[in-house]
C-alpha cells in the first residue's frame, strides 16, 4: 500500500511513497519479463528534500524551472508552490505517473516530460538536479551539460547528500539541512542533505 510522506521541514507538502521500496522492486522484477528501472519514484530522496527546503526561501513567481530526473517531483512541487512554472522530467514513465499524482495531491500543476533532456536547452532560468550522482555513466553525461547550462546563464541547483560520484569541486555550498528521510534503501540518511550551486568553469 502506498503511504503519504510528510516532512516537518516542509509543512503542507506531502507525496506518495512506498513504505518498502526494495520489496516493491523485487516484486516488479518478478512480475516483468523485460527489466524495469528500479522504483526510485517510490522513495523521497534527501537531494530533493534539501532542494525543496531551500526553495521555500525563494520567490519563484512565473520563473520557468526544470526539475531534471524528478522522481516523484518533490523539488518541482516545492518550486510550483512558490509560483514557478515547472517542467518535471524523468525517463521513467512510472516516475512521471507518480509526479502527476503528487502534483494533484499538492494542488499544483507540473508540465511532465519523459525525453532524455541531457544536452538540450530550452532556456530554463533555473534547473533542479536532485540526487542523481549515483552512477558514473550518467554523471559523465551530466557534467558537460550542467556546464553548458551555467555558461549561458542558467542557475543550476543540486541536492545531494554526498553520493559516490558527486563532483564536489564543481559546486559552491548553498545550504545544509537535516531532512529526515525514510530509511528505505538509502544508506546516506546519517549525512546532512545539501544544496549546491553548479559553478561556471
Ligand atoms: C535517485 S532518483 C532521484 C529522484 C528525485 N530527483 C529526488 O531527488 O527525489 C534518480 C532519478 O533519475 C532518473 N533518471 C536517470 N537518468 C535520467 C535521465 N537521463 N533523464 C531523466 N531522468 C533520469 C531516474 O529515472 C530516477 O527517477
Amino acid at each position: 500500500m502506498p503511504q503519504l510522506f510528510r516532512s516537518e521541514a516542509l509543512p503542507g507538502l506531502h507525496v506518495w511513497t512506498a513504505p518498502e521500496p526494495v520489496p516493491l522492486w523485487m516484486a516488479m522484477e518478478a512480475l516483468q519479463r523485460r527489466e524495469l528501472p528500479p522504483p526510485f519514484w517510490a522513495h523521497v530522496w534527501p537531494g530533493s528534500l534539501a532542494l525543496a527546503r531551500h526553495l521555500e526561501t525563494r520567490q519563484l513567481e512565473g520563473v520557468r524551472v526544470l526539475d531534471f530526473a524528478c522522481g516523484g517531483a518533490v523539488a518541482g512541487i516545492a518550486a510550483a508552490r512558490r509560483g514557478a512554472l515547472v517542467e518535471a522530467n524523468d525517463i521513467d514513465s512510472l516516475a512521471l505517473e507518480v509526479s502527476r499524482l503528487n502534483a494533484e495531491l499538492n494542488a499544483v500543476t507540473l508540465q511532465l516530460s519523459g525525453e532524455d533532456l541531457i544536452g538540450t536547452d530550452a532556456g530554463w532560468p533555473l534547473v533542479l538536479v536532485g540526487d542523481v550522482f549515483y552512477e558514473a555513466p550518467l554523471v559523465a553525461r551530466l557534467v558537460p551539460w550542467l556546464d553548458q547550462l551555467v555558461a549561458r546563464g542558467a542557475e543550476v541547483l543540486v541536492g545531494d547528500p554526498g553520493r559516490q560520484f558527486f563532483p564536489k569541486h564543481r559546486v559552491h555550498l548553498v545550504a545544509q539541512y537535516d531532512v529526515a528521510c525514510l530509511p528505505a534503501w538509502d544508506s546516506v540518511n546519517d549525512r546532512p542533505a545539501t544544496v549546491w550551486r553548479w559553478r561556471a568553469r
